[in-house]
């Protein structure tokens, strides 16, 4: 199907409500001076087929001047939350016991959660190294069964650290002067409240929560659509209504 090079839309000289979107993300990271993106979207890692919403974050750095670096978190190892803050006890997720002791992996000292120590291998501390260093972060990724996909909910989890260390040990918020966005992708159900949703969690956590870092796109508002022809039908709009040129065999 996608024997052809895409071409750009640009000058046909119409704009939808995705490209507002678009352009008002770009507009406003334009401000920013160092920015990540985290991909949690995946395929298998054989595949060459690449998640949209990982195409759109590159779309959206490309216009950026360099002042993005992208991480796709669908890549790293990265352990699941342990929980700790629900334990019969008291809740010690993220407490000064928890520092992860090295120069490398934790220049800024403030990287505290149990399973990067429990797990030598755990690969969080690529995300809260780069995440420290840089003043707006935009998550991206798709919707599954309603939700964020899991690798967004691992990732959300795993940075609880970060949020208990004000909300309950009354310590400083280490993420006052950080954007937080959300951008995903779905086919028919559920985005806007995902993004509700999700906006609030990031406010919990203390990021700042621009509106215009936040939205999503989704092929249909017919929560009953899974026809193969509307799968099939998804892919050229999606890069349709972003203007993206792909070429692939
Ligand atoms: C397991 C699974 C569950 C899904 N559930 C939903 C859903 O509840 N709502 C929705 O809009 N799309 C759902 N989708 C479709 C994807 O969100 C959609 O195809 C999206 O374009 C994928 O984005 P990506 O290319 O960035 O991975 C689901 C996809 C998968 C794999």
């Amino acid at each position: 199907m996608l024997g052809k090079t895409f071409k750009s839309f640009k000058n046909l000289g119409f704009y939808t409500n995705m490209n507002k979107n678009l352009e008002k993300t770009i507009d406003y990271l334009k401000k920013k001076k160092k920015i990540l993106f985290l991909t949690t979207s995946n395929r298998w890692s054989g595949s060459k087929d690449e998640p949209k919403s990982a195409l759109l974050a590159k779309e959206i750095a490309s216009k950026l001047n360099n002042k993005v670096t992208i991480i796709d978190v669908a890549k790293l190892a990265i352990y699941v939350c342990e929980g700790n803050v629900s334990k019969r006890k008291y809740n010690d997720c993220g407490e000064k016991f928890a520092l992860l002791k090295d120069e490398e992996k934790n220049p800024s000292q403030c990287h505290r959660c149990w399973a990067s120590l429990n797990n030598p291998d755990d690969e969080l501390w690529r995300i809260s190294k780069e995440l420290f260093q840089s003043d707006c972060v935009v998550f991206f990724g798709s919707i599954r069964w309603g939700q964020m996909n899991s690798i967004y909910q691992k990732l959300i989890e795993r940075l609880t650290w970060i949020e208990n260390r004000h909300s309950t040990f009354g310590e400083s918020n280490l993420l006052k002067n950080i954007d937080a966005g959300l951008i995903c992708i779905g086919h028919n159900w559920n985005g806007k409240n995902v993004i509700k949703i999700q906006k609030k969690v990031l406010n919990f956590f203390g990021f700042k929560t621009p509106k215009e870092l936040f939205w999503n796109w989704q092929y249909t508002n017919d929560a009953n659509e899974e026809s193969q022809e509307s799968y099939k039908k998804a892919f050229p709009k999606f890069i349709k209504d972003f203007e993206i040129e792909v070429s692939e065999g």
